[in-house]
């Protein structure tokens, strides 16, 4: 027989037995099909429930899959892998102190014991499964069985393959009579569907597989060589526009500098402090000796004072000014050296000192001491200026100072 003519007689032969099928109704027929079929010892065979039938394992004999031990395996190989590359990364190749927090504990590495934990045995299941069940499954002879497509709705089959060993077209029958089946039907190897996956899938998958690595492939490239040219920017968003920052080079004008200086006497909207008193605590060349008009001296002003000096002043000079905030004490307990005590402000040299003075301490700081203007508001200075006099006062203050009554409950 010439090999055409081989060709030709096995397509007009009706295709070889792939198994028989055998349909029923009810799971507890299924079941009891089941447990028939595997006393009888056939091994090559399966059943097709259309949700999952309880028992059915038991009464096929099907043993538990190894796929909990990948999926544990994987689950201790990620663990671990999270744990040395951790270890490995922080607390041995490159340690780095954060906080003054040891280079190497538990709790900080938790997320990434876990994700990579959860990560593995995830994909590991997945794949496993797939790989133990031999999917994917382009075709299946079952697929051309019309009674079959029931098996999704409401009824159950039996299948036992012509590859068993004890397989035989009329015994096999005849066994199958035995369990009671609503139907028995041959089922042909499948002639129709393709075996393998179409040749143009294959190119198509091997094509995407070998372009997922360029990114990848450029990236490192990227990384190991140098271009004078700039690099490729896709996704250009803002990064370039048409305008010149502060600080860049502008052939236009004259001095070649894109930022503009500001005309001289320039102020910005609302900016103006052309009031050297309230603003300096200056009275022409020398410091005011007067509070300012803006500022009004009454009991509102001092009690917002005393609230701004208890919280920027205090912390160093103390409730009462003499110089023994809780900052200073500190400090001092640490016997360093290098700590310059504050002021006590109730010493007879700040209390000569013009109201103007003080406030341009506060705002500009003195020494070792810093500027509050950028913390402290204007009027709030002056406040505290007030409230400062009031505390010099209450220091050097004599019993003429107080009011009548005031004086007659002293004594
Ligand atoms: C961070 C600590 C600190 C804070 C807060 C602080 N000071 Fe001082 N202050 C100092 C120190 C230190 C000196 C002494 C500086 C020196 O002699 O180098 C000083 C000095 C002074 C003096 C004396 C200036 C002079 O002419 O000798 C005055 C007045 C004063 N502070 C007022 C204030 C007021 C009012 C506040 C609150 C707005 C304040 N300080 C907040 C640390 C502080």
């Amino acid at each position: 027989m010439s090999d055409e003519h081989k060709k030709h007689s096995v397509k007009s032969s009706p295709p070889p037995v792939h198994g028989l099928l055998a349909e029923y109704d009810t799971p507890p027929q299924i079941l009891h099909a089941a447990k028939q079929i595997r006393a009888a010892g056939i091994t090559k065979w399966d059943t097709y429930t259309p949700f999952a039938v309880h028992g059915i394992d038991d009464a096929m004999g099907i043993k538990m899959t190894i796929l909990p031990w990948f999926t544990l395996g994987a689950g201790l190989t990620g663990l671990a892998s999270a744990i040395l590359l951790q270890w490995w990364t922080n607390a041995h190749d490159y340690a780095w102190i954060i906080s003054g927090k040891p280079f190497w504990s538990i709790p900080a590495n938790v997320p990434i014991m876990f994700e990579l934990t959860v990560l593995l045995s995830a994909i590991t299941t997945l794949v496993g499964m797939l790989i133990l069940n031999n999917l994917p499954e382009p075709s299946h002879p079952l697929d051309q069985v019309r009674r079959f497509a029931r098996v999704t709705d409401d009824k159950f089959f039996l299948l036992i393959r012509a590859s068993d060993p004890k397989f035989d077209d009329v015994e096999t029958r005849a066994l199958l009579a035995t369990t009671h089946p609503v139907a028995v039907e041959a089922v042909l190897e499948d002639r129709v569907t393709p075996e393998r996956m179409p040749t143009g899938l294959v190119y198509g998958l091997i094509i995407f597989a070998v372009a997922s690595v360029v990114p990848f492939a450029l990236a490192a490239k990227a990384r190991y060589t140098k271009s004078s040219s700039p690099r490729i920017h896709l996704i250009q968003d803002m990064d370039s526009q048409p305008k010149y920052k502060a600080q860049r080079e502008n052939s236009f004008f004259a001095d070649g500098r894109a930022a503009r200086p500001a005309i001289e006497g320039t102020v910005a909207a609302g900016d103006a402090r052309d009031d050297d008193h309230f603003y300096q605590g200056k009275d022409g060349p020398g410091w005011a000796r007067t509070f300012p008009s803006e500022v009004a001296l009454n009991e509102a002003t001092m009690d917002r004072g005393r609230q701004r000096f208890g919280i920027y002043c205090t912390p160093c000079h103390g409730q009462i000014g003499q110089g023994d905030g809780m900052v200073s004490r500190r400090a001092e307990s640490l016997q360093q050296g290098t700590w310059v005590a504050p002021t006590n402000m109730t010493l007879e040299y700040v209390r000569q000192q013009p109201v103007g003075q003080l406030f341009g301490t506060i705002s500009n700081g003195i020494r070792s001491m810093p500027a509050y203007a950028p913390q402290i508001k204007t009027e709030d200075r002056w406040a505290i200026v007030m409230y400062v006099r009031a505390l010099q006062r209450s220091r050097s203050g004599s019993v003429g100072d107080l009011p009548p009554d005031a004086r007659a409950s002293l004594k």
